[in-house]
């Protein structure tokens, strides 16, 4: 498939790549056949007053993603994957984790919880009332008693100690760990789209493209179909047109489709700058970068609330 060549659709086909749907995702699903989708995946609204949400009483917002959810098992394959990725709702400083909510309108459509992967990140609001939130959870469901595409080579990770070897036993003086990397596991340290991120748009809360890569990855193959209901900026479909997937989604807000056009058709002709999958996350320390020399030390080290100001210093070897 020569991605240069694909053409964005507007409606729901089959036999077309990339479907960019302007409205509301449950007018696009009408036009998806069952079980035609082999990977849902999603960050819908929080319900927390974002610039693109209207903030409803948590039993409405429920009974909303209720339907989209329904919906969308309707269209996925016996052999797919939903990933829904979701944060907490917040109100009057009371925070409701939306995957515990959620699960159980999954749980009574018959599918079962695969993982509750944890995504770290380090940016975000600073909070002075509790600690601030650093991870998010994507949560994936199958079919029940079906068997399910799941493909770990693909997003395997370098071991931590490649080199060892068995010491006792029949396969003693052979290496031990798989050659092509380990298992990722269900904690992800990925960084998320924040000011230099090399993907920011103007979208307050987008997915970093690696992240769904890899759950594009591991639950699809070559030519199957990724759908995103809640699409933003498009980053499910470049996701699944980057790994040779087809690509759909719906988005409400004009803005957000023209940017994620714009995007698509970038990732389509290779100008689209993206944090590539594996590179390391940067390091400040590291890379000697000044900023990270605490100018506070000296000032307050005689301070009783700042006791582990020396305990800081202790471990990290900056001089007090
Ligand atoms: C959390 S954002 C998703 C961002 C996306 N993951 C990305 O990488 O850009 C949720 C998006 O859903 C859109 N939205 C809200 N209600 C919708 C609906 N009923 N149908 C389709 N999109 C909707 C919002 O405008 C918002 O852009």
């Amino acid at each position: 498939m020569l991605k240069a060549t694909l053409h964005i659709s507007e409606k729901f086909d089959l036999n077309k790549h990339i479907i960019l749907y302007n409205g509301s995702c449950l007018d696009l699903l009408k036009q998806i056949p069952n079980k035609s989708i082999q990977l849902i995946v999603t960050s819908p609204p929080y319900n927390i007053g974002k610039e693109y949400e209207k903030k409803l009483g948590i039993d409405i917002y429920i009974k909303q993603q209720a339907e989209v959810i329904k919906e969308s098992v309707r269209v996925l394959s016996d052999t797919g994957s939903i990933c829904w990725q979701v944060g907490n709702y917040v109100n009057k400083g009371a925070i409701i984790p939306l995957d515990a909510i959620l699960y159980p309108i999954f749980q009574n459509l018959n599918l079962v919880m695969r993982n509750r992967i944890v995504w770290h990140f380090e940016h975000g609001l600073h909070c002075s009332k509790r600690f601030s939130g650093r991870y998010e959870t994507i949560i994936w469901f199958t079919k029940k008693n079906q068997e399910y595409v799941f493909n770990l080579d693909p997003v395997r990770v370098p071991q931590k100690y490649p080199a060892k070897k068995y010491f006792k036993g029949p396969k003693a003086g052979q290496y031990s760990c798989n050659p092509l990397g380990k298992n990722p596991g269900d904690v992800w340290d990925i960084p998320n789209v924040k000011s230099n991120h090399v993907e920011k748009t103007e979208h307050p809360c987008q997915f970093p493209i690696e992240l769904i890569e890899r759950l594009v990855l591991s639950m699809t193959n070559e030519g199957d179909w990724v759908f995103d209901p809640f699409l933003g900026t498009g980053t499910s479909i470049i996701a699944a047109i980057r790994n040779n997937r087809k690509g759909a989604g719906a988005e409400t807000e004009k803005r957000y489709v023209n940017i994620a056009q714009d995007r698509i058709e970038k990732a389509l002709n290779g100008t689209l700058k993206t944090r590539p999958m594996y590179k390391p996350k940067y390091d400040p320390k590291s890379d000697n970068n000044k900023l990270t020399i605490s100018p506070f030390y000296p000032q307050i080290k005689n301070s009783t609330n700042f006791n582990h100001i020396g305990l800081f210093a202790k471990h990290t070897g900056e001089a007090l």
